[in-house]
């Protein structure tokens, strides 16, 4: 068994930084690890226009502490009201590497999301020709769907029809949890990728609600059933080039996750690393970890890849804080339920 790993610095294609005291805590534990991020736009309020993508970028690296290097990799949020040529300029100048759809009410901040899909049409036919990428989050939010099956249904009801109205639009299928979802993505040859979280690579619906409610397992998508973890490992560790990491690392207050509406996301940024490495190990794929976290992502947005390295060592049991610090509020890191044995130098 090999003890030691050293790939190419990995990068984050889904991230939740927010704002304020909170990106002050969480910037830090993404950027030990992490070269670049793609960064959600899901604020109160969102980040729309090209100029609140550029001032959150400013927010972003002058709360990075001295000696760390991260670079931001900017996205708006896609409203039935954006203007195609500000996102086109966005694009241009290099600010902006993607636009977000959220389906109106599909999740955390989605409240200016998209109701009518005929309505962004001209956006996405703009995003098509000068090849910026649209990052989905892949749920229907039909009252009548089942919370368990409404990726699955969005595949149908919107994904598919929107690739086939803009054959020429790259999109990425965020945080799947379905087999369907992984099928889908491997049934397209170019133009279709996915991130996958590392918590869908560890927990079913069992972890959330068996023995009791464990409000830090829930996230939207929410986990499925075992056989579609077990599809997502699958899909993660095999090197194909359509699956990378989005962490979608997603803090809450402790205080409104321990709540009786409680809200959606696990903070993985602190330990991902590890967990990536476990799981990996795991499934007797350490030769494949680089392809997932350092090489893919950047083959599908078309970046060059992190010239750095990191190395992972294998030994006693790390530690890493169960909670961190933010702003005088708590942050509950991600609990895979198992001990990790790699340590990251990075
Ligand atoms: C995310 C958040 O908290 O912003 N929550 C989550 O459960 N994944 C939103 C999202 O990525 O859908
Ligand atoms: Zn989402
Ligand atoms: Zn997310």
């Amino acid at each position: 068994m090999s003890t030691s790993l050293t790939i190419r610095r990995p990068d984050d294609w889904h991230l939740h930084l927010r704002d304020g005291a909170m990106l002050k805590a969480v910037l830090p534990e993404t950027a030990r690890h992490f070269a670049r991020a793609i960064i959600m736009p899901n604020l109160v309020p969102p980040v729309v226009r090209g100029s609140d993508a550029a001032a959150y970028r400013d927010r972003i690296l002058a709360a990075l502490p001295d000696g760390m290097a991260f670079e931001p990799l900017m996205t708006l949020y896609l409203t039935e009201d954006t203007d195609p040529e500000d996102v086109a300029a966005a694009h241009a100048s290099g600010l902006v590497k993607a636009v977000k759809l959220y389906p109106a009410g599909a999740t955390t901040n989605s409240a200016s999301g998209v109701k009518d899909f005929d309505r962004i049409a001209p956006v996405l036919e703009k995003m098509a020709e000068i090849g910026l990428p649209l990052c989905t989050h892949g749920e229907v939010t039909a009252a009548e769907i089942d919370i368990f099956d409404r990726e699955a249904v969005f595949i149908d009801r919107v994904l598919d029809p929107v690739r086939r109205a803009h054959p020429g639009l790259k999109v990425v299928m965020e945080h799947i949890t379905t087999s369907q979802a992984a099928d889908y993505v491997r049934s397209v040859d170019r133009g279709l990728g996915a991130t996958i979280t590392t918590h869908h690579l560890v927990i079913n619906r069992n972890h959330i609600l068996v023995g009791g409610i464990r409000p830090h397992y829930y996230c939207l998508p929410v986990a499925k059933r075992e056989e579609h973890r077990l599809a997502l490992r699958a899909a993660a560790t095999s090197g194909d080039a359509r699956f990378f990491l989005g962490t979608d690392s997603a803090p809450h207050p402790d205080h409104l996750k321990e709540h009786p509406c409680g809200c959606a996301g696990c903070f993985t940024a602190t330990n991902t690393m590890s967990v990536l490495a476990e799981v990996f190990e795991q499934e007797g794929a350490l030769d494949r970890l680089e392809a997932f976290v350092s090489l893919n992502g950047p083959g599908f947005y078309g970046l060059p890849v992190n010239e750095d390295t990191i190395t992972l060592t294998r030994g006693d049991a790390v530690t890493y804080p169960a909670k961190i610090e933010a702003g005088g509020e708590t942050v509950t890191v991600f609990d895979p339920g198992y001990p990790l044995h790699w340590r990251v130098d990075a």
